[in-house]
Formats: structure tokens, sequence, C-alpha cells
């Protein structure tokens, strides 16, 4: 039977109807104001991209420890609860959908970032390669101090705090952010977690932080509304593991338990095998993996519905072309012809190259509108 699943298929994603199957994929802007607050200029950013099937908002950060760049928007005080609220308005005014992605970047951080210039923690005392983005510019990264087993609780709690601060900001979900070399990643792999406790050693203890913070965070939401993302191949960080397709075969097939709203997962890039990675295959994590399946990296209109109709997945998220177009839906759809990103204004700066890209118009005048 041919159903003709293609990017335009609507979704049942657990109780959510998207209209689409373009995700919008986390992607930091570090556009934040004073305090880590998300302000109106990020609210109209969103806003411009609500014909996404569902938005995933960039990584948040869920307490002062877990920053690791400048500008990059928290969800751990009343005044950023508050600033998200202006985005999830504006993108549920305009009948879109929008996740929060939890983060807390571990030993990615520096002690110019944190309060009091404490040392970032992290599962082992291992110095990534690498600077950090401080508010200076680039420093070397430092060794970070490996958290005590009694201390882990308090981040777990971190979690949950960020799922309960989401869901007072007015969002529709959580993803937990589980990939590219961030603190739930630095623990799920052997590179980063030389740990001889239970969350260090086999991959069931290594995997614990991770189902840890699950647990947390869905006696806050109710699980379909709370998805993983992991980079089972990814080598940004500086992140290597002995046998990755051991460590996030089992990762995806415990994530089973917990009916999620999806898995979503960075598929590997020639830059990855350059540097070392091994590929997992998104077929083999499909195999493993029971609940809906995002993928992301690289994709185009052709490439994005031809992974689809195979049903190798059930949704593909955009991050770049995303950035560029924020009528990304609308573009593929006409097949009309895509902005461009410009990557000196990915991070920071203001309106430009952030919402003053145009949307497509069909007698040819390009206009920023909505
Ligand atoms: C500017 C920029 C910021 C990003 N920020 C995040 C982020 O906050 N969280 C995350 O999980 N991935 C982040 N990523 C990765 C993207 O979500 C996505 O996986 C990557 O861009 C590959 O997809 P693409 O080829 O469609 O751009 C970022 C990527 C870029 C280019």
């Amino acid at each position: 039977m041919n159903t003709n699943i293609n990017l335009f298929s609507p979704y049942q994603l657990g109780d959510l109807e998207l209209p689409n199957r373009i995700v919008m994929a986390p992607l930091t802007r570090q556009r934040a104001g004073q305090g880590n607050v998300p302000n109106s200029l990020n609210a109209t950013y969103y806003e411009q991209r609500a014909s996404a099937g569902l938005i995933i908002a960039e990584a948040t950060q869920v307490s002062p420890q877990g920053l690791g760049y400048p500008n990059t928007p928290g969800i751990h005080s009343p005044e950023q609860v508050a600033g998200w609220k202006l985005v999830t308005d504006a993108v549920h005014q305009q009948g879109g959908k929008i996740f929060l992605q939890l983060w807390h970047v571990g030993r990615i951080s520096h002690p110019d970032l944190l309060p009091d210039g404490a040392l970032p923690v992290a599962p082992s005392a291992i110095t990534p390669q690498g600077q950090a983005f401080t508010f200076e510019g680039f420093k070397p990264y430092v060794t970070p101090r490996a958290l005590e087993t009694s201390e882990i609780p308090d981040i777990v709690e971190q979690y949950r705090q960020g799922a309960v601060n989401a869901l007072a900001a007015g969002f529709d979900g959580i993803e937990i952010h589980g990939a590219n070399g961030y603190l739930i990643d630095q623990f799920l792999r052997d590179g980063t977690n030389q740990r001889t406790d239970k969350y260090g050693g086999s991959i069931e203890n290594r995997v614990r932080f991770l189902l840890d913070i699950v647990e947390a965070v869905t006696s806050v939401w109710d699980s379909k509304r709370v998805g993983v993302r992991l980079s089972p191949s990814g080598t940004f960080n500086d992140m290597r593991d002995s046998n990755p397709l051991e460590t996030f075969g089992y990762t995806a097939q415990v994530l089973n338990q917990f009916n999620l709203a999806y898995l979503h997962i960075i598929e590997s890039t020639d830059a990855d095998i350059r540097h070392g990675g091994t590929a997992v295959p998104t077929d083999y994590l499909r195999e493993r993996y029971t609940g809906t399946l995002i993928v992301c990296g690289g994709y185009t209109n052709e490439t994005g519905n031809a992974v689809l109709a195979n049903k190798e997945a059930d949704l593909v998220a955009f991050g770049t072309l995303f950035i560029a177009n924020p009528d990304l839906p609308r573009r593929l759809a006409l097949n009309a012809p895509l902005n461009q990103p410009n990557q000196e204004s990915f991070y920071g700066g203001g309106e430009q190259g952030y919402t003053d890209y145009p949307f497509w118009s069909a007698a040819g005048e390009q206009v920023v509108s909505l």
C-alpha cells in the first residue's frame, strides 16, 4: 500500500495534531536579554516560524550552573518564565506548537560564566579540547570538577524544576537535550564518563543519569509531551565513545518504557567521521526504538520526503534552513527558492540575520512579515 507520506502529511504526536512533519530543530542564537531572559525580539523570531509542524526552542539552561555561553536563555527565574510566555503566546497565536529544550552544559563552560567563578561540573574531571565562548571571547576549557554521587539528585532536580517552569511558561512540551557533548551526553559516553559509582562503567550505569531526568520530568509532564535528543555519532565538543552502537542502541531501547513523545536523532556528518566518530545508522536505532523518531542533519526537501516515504523516520527536523527561511514549510511545498543562511549572524546580535530573513512572495518581491 502506498500511503504517500511526505513532509506535508499531518502527524499525530501523542495528543498533538501536527499539520506537517517539518520540525524546527533547536537552534542556539544567543539573543536573550539581561539575566538570560527571552524578549520580544525572540518572540517575533519564533512567531515568524510558527508554520513548522513543531518548533523545538533553543537549548535553555535549567540553572546558572548549566550555562555555557553568553546570552543563552534560561528557565530557572520568574523573569525567564515571563519572557518565554511572550514566545509561547506569540507562537500559539499563529497556531503553532512549541517545545522547550532543557539544557545543562556540564564541562562545556568556564569559571567566567559561572556563579562565584566556580569550576564547571562533569561526570569526570576530563578537560575538553577546545575553547569556551566567554564574555571576553574564547578561552581554553578548564578541567571540570567531577560531581560527587550525592550531588547528582540536585542536578536532576534542576531539570525537574525546569520542567515545572516550562509548563508555567506555556510550552506544549519539553525536549531533554541529551546530545552534542553536554552534561547528559557526557554521562552516556565512556570518553567523558570514567566514574566508578552507579552512574559510570556499564552502559546500564551511564544511562542512569538520563533515566533519572526522564523520570523526574515525567512526574511533571505527561510522558507523551517529553522528547529526548541524542547525537550517537557526534564528535562535537570533543566527544568519543568506545562502542557507540552499544551505547546508543541500548539507550534507544531503554527509552521505550517511557512512552515518550519522540526520540530525536542528530545523524552522522562527514565531519564526525573525519574526527574519528563511528556512524550509528538511523535504521539501527529505528529497529530498537518503537516510538516516534525525528531525524535531523543536512535534510533537504528531497531527502526529507524520501526518509519519510521509506518510513525510516516519522518527522524531519531542519536547522540552518529554518534560520534563513521563516516560512520554510511554504517554500518547501511550493519548491520556492530558499534564502541562504548567513553564518556570521548565527550567534549573538539583534534583528539582523535573525528576524529580517524575507518571507517568500509569489509576486517575486520578498517581504518581511507574518
Ligand atoms: C546556529 C546553530 C545553533 C544550534 N543550536 C542547537 C541547540 O541549541 N540545541 C541542539 O540540540 N542543537 C543545536 N544545533 C544543531 C541543530 O539543531 C541541527 O542538529 C544541526 O544544525 C543540523 O541540522 P541542519 O543540517 O538542518 O542545520 C545548532 C546548530 C546551529 C547551526
